[in-house]
């Protein structure tokens, strides 16, 4: 079947195949993703093989309402409310204490488990259509670019599935920050799309980050992740790298700020408008995985809010090519 566009007919169509048990990439307004029905442990296991990712590395649960909230945790962080209400429908995953009837795989045996309401509405119908929460991780193959587009899934994916919902390009363009809540306290897991610094805003606090490079709990920050197939660096870790005969990628911010000769040069943001760039990031990372150069040069961002989001991202791509 491949790319359809999302339609009615065909949002029910994929709700159906979710249904049987088969596995269905769909549109969120951060990146698409790669869905099961929560509730099927069989078609949650097909996921992790599809996308090669490791099982300990849990899935997010993609609902449409509070009642599948309920369903699914429970959570007694007093913040817990008043962020739901800021920031759902939208970017913003909350790892909160887990209910029983969430098969242990979804949360790689974890007794917390991540939930997110997105706004897409073809994510929101499709979720209604098939009457369970949707379990999903980005669409991709473990470690590669996450995908913004059908394209892109169809790229890395397209024939390891039958049906992909085409939305068009995802309206944010980077993954859902993501935050847990213990009973008391609020953590930062992962920067996203709802800048860090408005989630500290509700709490009245600064969050603390739970950061960790080596935490198997929370695999979205392994260095190496959200990887380019060709080698990424940052432009201020040249150093005196030989750069003769290789053609050159050039990301930058908000204009080009060097003097290399670069055979494709792509600006995020000509207005340094972070929405802008997040939308561009992965659009553009994915353009020079196809385009005639040998190698990516990025321009590091020190700035706050979106743009650290998009760092993150950054950082973790040039990881996997430092020696
Ligand atoms: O925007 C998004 O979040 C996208 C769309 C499709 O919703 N999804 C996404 O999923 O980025 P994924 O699987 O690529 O990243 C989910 C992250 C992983 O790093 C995982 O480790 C973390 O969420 N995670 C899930 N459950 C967790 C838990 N119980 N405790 C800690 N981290 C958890
Ligand atoms: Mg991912």
């Amino acid at each position: 079947m491949g790319i359809l566009r999302a339609t009615s007919e065909n949002i029910l169509k994929a709700a159906e195949s979710l249904r049987s048990g088969n596995i269905v990439a769909f549109p969120t307004e951060t990146v698409y993703g790669l869905g099961a029905d929560a509730f099927n442990p069989q078609a949650v296991a097909k996921v992790f093989a599809i996308k090669e990712r490791p099982e300990f590395n849990p899935l997010i649960l993609h609902i449409n309402s509070i009642e599948q909230l309920k369903l699914v945790a429970d959570c007694i962080n007093p913040f817990f409310e008043k962020i739901i209400n800021s920031f759902w429908p939208g970017p913003l995953t909350v790892v909160i204490p887990k209910k029983k009837i969430v098969p242990d795989i979804v949360t790689a045996g974890h007794q917390t488990v991540a939930v997110r309401m997105p706004s897409n509405r073809v994510a929101l119908e499709l979720i209604q259509k098939l009457g369970n929460p949707i379990a999903a991780p980005s669409a991709n193959i473990f470690g590669r670019l996450s995908p913004t587009t059908a394209g892109h899934v169809e790229d890395q994916l397209g024939n390891r599935i039958e049906i992909i919902l085409d939305d068009g390009p995802s309206e944010v363009g980077v993954e859902s920050t993501i935050i847990e809540l213990t009973d008391e306290k609020v953590f930062l897991l992962r920067h996203g799309g709802i800048p860090v610094e408005e989630v500290e805003a509700i709490v009245g606090e600064k969050i603390e980050q739970k950061i960790s490079e080596e935490n198997p709990n929370a695999p979205g920050q392994l260095k190496t992740h959200y990887s380019p197939s060709k080698p990424m660096m940052f432009i201020d870790e040249l150093g005196e790298k030989d750069l003769s005969g290789k053609k050159l990628g050039g990301l930058f911010k908000t204009g080009i700020t060097t003097d290399y000769n670069f055979t494709s040069a792509k600006i995020l943001s000509k207005n340094s408008d972070p929405h802008e760039a997040a939308a561009n990031l992965f659009i553009f990372l994915h353009e020079f995985e196809h385009e005639d150069i040998d190698m990516i040069l990025c321009e590091r961002i020190d700035d706050s809010g979106l743009w650290q989001a998009i760092m993150d991202r950054l950082e973790k791509g040039v990881s996997n090519f430092r020696t």
